[in-house]
């Protein structure tokens, strides 16, 4: 079943076509990514899809229902939930609380009245505390847990990032670029962690430049050059594509078509 349909989504900056009419498919329970060079317009159609930019047209359709037009915390009510390319933990509060804070974000009370009320609210919240620890377990980092953000590895600070957005309850989860500034380790690490989100019913969609990564977990990829979709299908499809490869290697040339 197809969970997110996005359709003819475009966003200018200006005089710039940053996504270029750009539509796929999400099925429930896969992993797919979306790759492509560098400025492809990976990150804008995340907060496109998030309530972050409105897109200029199109439409993005999630368990049946129109996001575009919503905010950013009404689209992590309505299951889905992302992380950003840039870590954005709270340094000053432990793996735990900065989990917390995700569930918080589900809540009925807004996300900016939930971080106003950090940490002594937060710290009676038992309810929060038993399900960041089972967050964290599940991701394989419970050891973390009273750490403070700011003294966790890079790599487990990703991990963390995860288990927050996993705490708001998604149907849905959008990674970009969990694997930047990760080393072998623990990039296989976060391989075992998406499919483990993945096997407990959530639906990924990864924006990742680590293509080892990304050949070997996604189910499908969809690839962006430009602002445009110019391939999607299964792994070995897209390796051997002759417009990825152009695309890749700076080749995609002088085409307006
Ligand atoms: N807020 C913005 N204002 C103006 N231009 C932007 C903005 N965000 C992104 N862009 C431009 O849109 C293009 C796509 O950027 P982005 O979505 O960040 O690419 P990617 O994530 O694929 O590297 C780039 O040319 C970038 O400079
Ligand atoms: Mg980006």
């Amino acid at each position: 079943m197809s969970l997110l349909q996005v359709r003819k989504v475009t966003k200018r900056f200006g005089g710039l076509t940053a996504v270029d009419d750009v539509s796929f498919d999400v099925f429930e329970g896969t992993i797919k990514a979306l790759i492509g060079p560098n400025g492809a317009g990976k990150s804008t159609l995340f907060n496109a899809l998030t309530g972050f930019d409105r897109p200029d047209s199109g439409s993005v359709v999630f368990a049946g229902a129109e996001l575009v037009g919503r905010r950013p915390r009404d689209t992590v009510r309505a299951g889905v939930a992302r992380t950003f390319q840039n870590t954005q933990l709270f340094d000053e509060l432990t793996a735990g609380e900065n989990v917390m804070v995700g569930r918080q974000a589900r809540q009925r009370r807004g996300f900016t009245a939930a971080l106003l009320r950090l940490p002594s609210a937060l710290a009676e919240d038992r309810d929060a505390r038993a399900e960041a620890g089972r967050l964290l377990r599940l991701i394989g980092i419970e050891e973390w847990v009273d750490v403070p953000a700011a003294d966790l590895p890079a790599g487990i600070r990703r991990l963390v990032e995860i288990a927050r957005a996993l705490a708001t309850g998604p149907r849905l989860l959008l990674l970009d670029e969990p694997a930047a500034g990760l080393n072998a380790t623990e990039s296989r690490e976060l391989v075992q962690t998406l499919y483990r989100v993945r096997d407990a019913g959530i639906t990924v969609v990864i924006v990742e430049h680590h293509m080892g990564l990304v050949m070997e977990v996604s189910d499908e990829i969809v690839v962006l050059d430009r602002g445009r979709k110019i391939a999607e299908g299964p792994p070995r499809m897209i390796q051997k594509d002759p417009a990825v490869i152009a695309a890749y290697l700076g080749e995609g040339g002088d085409d307006d078509d």
